[in-house]
């Protein structure tokens, strides 16, 4: 029997990421409050976030210090833009802050309101710098299967999964697809990490040397994979990938918006696996997801051109209302004095073997073909057959059981493509949460085994 509330919601909403058709019979999971690293629906009912919302809630839902920056920053100027040279305090504090703890040398940081318009930014940044710098050819731009970077008509191109391109009539022209660095899934048999890292670099130069060279401009990927599957990347990978993207002039954009904040152990997934990114776009935990911010890193040879360029075209053309939001300008400060303040990192470092100890544990399972992950954040993929990993058909959608079934003990995990579950809890977790989060999933993995029985998948 569905509530009055979720009555309403069908009547009204249409639900991002969501099959629209199915909403209509089964209704809203309604959260009411949060504490920690728990949620609680309307009934009273908790449930841990697993998933940190959308592997944003880096400091968990009550955390007051970010209540009262905010309601301080609301009292003292709750907005003014920072178009034609405006300014405020929390935005160039902001600045100068993640000027100081970026992976890379940093000049400069544009704000934005999504980790889709910040990939948005770095697409027309690139085409941007290669038209001034007298390149107009100089413009294709890859990523990789499975890749996730919004749904922007751009950053959606960038993404490689195919629900974001059916029907929308997507990609856009210029943007390419390489493959995917998942060693579970597409390692040739026998194959190692390395050998597939090696393969994979040398289809990512053998897809620059077909383009041309001087047609492309730049490549884009996360640090670990996240809407994809939560996937991390395989030995040697991002190593050999710079040396290709270096032998060709192609400029390395990092997409840090899940990992950038600790994540993987480290500020940023970059420094983890060693990427060699000119370019970072954040979002997500640079306020603990307490208000919407992104920021783009510009390094100082792309500002010199954008400089440059205003000097020709009389303005940068470029951002949105809420770019530099005063109030999440002022989160964004206090959650990253937080971290520092309260040894974030330290901690993930902490409970990390905890957390991976108990994901590999998962592996033991008959359906669990793979569990891996690194620092605060794990992948699993359900297989028919672990000695052929063979999977089951995707229609059956027994992932997305497996997440139906933690909703009921208590646990909200992600489903995703590829019969896929992530794991990316808050931060902040303890060791015996971590420890109560996996013993509700490992329920819901026996209850998913027992259906998976009864429908006679097996
Ligand atoms: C790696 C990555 N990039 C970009 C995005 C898009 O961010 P948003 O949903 O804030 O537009 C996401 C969202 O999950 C993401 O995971």
């Amino acid at each position: 029997m569905l509530s009055n509330l979720a009555v309403r919601d069908i009547e009204t909403l249409v639900h991002p990421y969501t099959n629209l058709a199915t909403h209509r019979e089964v209704g809203p999971l309604i959260l009411e409050r949060g504490e920690g690293v728990f949620v609680y629906d309307t009934t009273g009912k908790n449930y841990i976030e697993g998933m940190a919302g959308l592997w944003c809630t880096s400091l968990g839902y009550s955390n007051e210090e970010l209540v009262e920056v905010a309601t301080e920053q609301l009292r003292k100027l709750p907005f003014t833009h920072i178009f034609s040279g405006r300014s405020h305090d929390p935005a160039i504090e902001l600045a100068e802050k993640l000027k100081e703890i970026a992976p890379v040398p940093i000049s400069k940081v544009f704000y934005g309101a999504s980790g889709s318009d910040a990939n948005d930014t770095q697409i027309k940044l690139v085409w941007y710098i290669n038209n001034a710098l007298g390149r107009p050819q100089k413009k294709k731009i890859i990523s990789r299967l499975k890749g996730y970077h919004g749904v922007t008509v751009a950053s959606a191109s960038l993404t490689g999964l195919p629900a974001n391109h059916t029907d929308f009539d997507l990609p856009i022209a210029n943007i390419l697809h390489t493959s995917c660095p998942h060693h579970y899934r597409f390692a040739q048999p026998g194959e190692s990490e390395q050998d597939f890292s090696t393969r994979l670099a040398a289809e990512l130069e053998e897809m620059i040397l077909r383009e041309g060279p001087d047609t492309v401009a730049a490549f884009i990927a996360e640090p670990v994979m996240g809407a994809g599957g939560a996937i991390t990347p395989p030995e040697g990978y991002f190593e050999k990938i710079n040396a290709v993207l270096a032998k060709y002039d192609v400029l390395f954009i990092a997409d840090e918006v899940i990992t950038g904040f600790g994540r993987t152990g480290n500020m940023f997934g970059t420094t983890t696996y060693g990427l060699n990114a000119d370019t970072l776009s954040c979002a997500k935990a640079i306020t603990s997801a307490y208000f919407p911010l992104s920021a783009v890193m510009i390094n100082e040879a792309t500002y010199e051109v954008m400089v440059d360029q205003s000097r020709k075209i009389g303005t940068f053309g470029h951002g949105n209302t809420y770019a530099g939001h005063p109030v999440g300008c002022a989160i964004a400060v206090k959650t990253l004095e937080i971290y520092q303040r309260d040894n974030i990192i330290e901690h993930v470092r902490k409970v990390a073997p905890r957390f991976l100890q108990r994901v590999e544990k998962l592996a033991e399972h008959p359906l669990v073909g793979e569990a891996r992950g690194v620092g605060l954040i794990a992948g699993i993929e359900f297989v028919k057959d672990k000695a052929t990993k063979a999977q089951f058909e995707a229609k059956k959608g027994v992932a997305l059981k497996s997440g139906a079934f933690a909703q009921e003990e208590g646990l909200i995990v992600r489903p995703l493509g590829g019969d896929r579950v992530a794991f990316c809890p808050p931060l902040i977790i303890s060791e015996a949460e971590i420890d109560e989060m996996f013993d509700r999933y490992e329920r819901a993995l026996a209850k998913t085994l027992n259906w998976v029985k009864a429908e006679g998948l097996i």
